[in-house]
């Protein structure tokens, strides 16, 4: 039980080298709820196909398979925790959020949210707004706007949030992007902002926009590490912060 078999991935040659085949081999698991193992063969000399695979997470079984006149076939393995020690998540992936994933995101953007809220200060009575209190309607219309929604995955488990929307021609905003407190200071943060970033520049855009809370300032310097220009602030008499801009341009 829990045991799949993966078949054979097939990427046309102009499009070989772009992690294609990582993610149709991801998107492929993504279909059962219950696996706890997956299997795959390939031609043991076949070097590029060990690295793809290593890079979806399958380790070497050590197991050959040989049959007079082929190549000889390695078996890798992949086993799907349940459980998840924060700092033993080596391998997270981002899958585009759909409908039904909408609470549990909901969920983790909200429990991300909260150590902002405690941390300012923000209250359903000062700031109704803010993102530690968005109602599930939101993320529905957001997606009915068409924006890109992207759960971070740890086995089955979102960890993570962001979100796009396209304000011009070059231009995405970054939305309510969030790590579960506990999985934390692991590098997951900017594995999010580094898909943003190749996902704006893959849907033809160069512009990524973000609003933060200007006080914020281990936040703000954080963007600006990761390639972000500061570009202005603003004060809303609704808010009891300043906001503050930050632009990330690619080349
Ligand atoms: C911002 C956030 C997504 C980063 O997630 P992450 O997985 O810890 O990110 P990384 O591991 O890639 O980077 C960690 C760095 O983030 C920075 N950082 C950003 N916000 C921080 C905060 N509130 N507290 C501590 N560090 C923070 C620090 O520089 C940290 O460096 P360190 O690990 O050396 O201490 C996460 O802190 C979060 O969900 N915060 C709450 C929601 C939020 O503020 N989102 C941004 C909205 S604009």
């Amino acid at each position: 039980m829990g045991e799949y078999y993966l078949a054979r991935v097939y990427i046309h040659p102009d499009y070989q080298n772009k992690g294609i085949a990582r993610e149709a081999i991801l998107l492929c698991e993504k279909e059962f709820a219950d696996a706890k193992f997956y299997y795959v063969d390939f031609p043991e000399v076949m070097e590029k196909n060990r690295k793809c695979y290593q890079n979806a997470g399958y380790c070497d079984t050590g197991e050959r398979i040989t049959m007079e006149g082929a190549p000889a076939l390695a078996m890798f393995k992949k086993t799907v925790s349940e459980t998840f020690d924060p700092a033993g998540v080596s391998l997270p992936m981002i899958y585009e959020a759909e409908q039904n994933e909408l609470q549990e995101c909901l969920d983790v953007i909200r429990q991300s949210f909260r150590t902002v809220a405690d941390q300012f200060g923000l209250t359903k009575e000062n700031c109704p707004k803010h993102t530690s209190f968005i109602p599930l309607s939101f993320l529905e219309t957001q997606k009915n706007w068409g924006w890109k929604m992207y759960a971070l995955y740890a086995g089955k488990k979102i960890i993570g949030y962001m979100s796009l929307s396209k304000e011009s021609d070059d231009a995405f905003e970054l939305h309510n992007l969030a790590v579960l407190p506990e999985y934390r200071h692991n590098g997951f943060g900017k594995f999010l902002l580094d898909h943003a970033k190749e996902t704006v520049k893959s849907l033809g855009g160069n512009t990524i926009k973000i609003g933060i809370i200007e006080e914020s300032t281990v936040l703000k310097n954080w963007y600006i590490s990761n390639g972000f220009v500061h570009t202005g602030t603003k004060k809303f008499d609704h808010l009891p912060f300043t906001s503050g801009y930050l632009e990330w341009k690619g080349e």
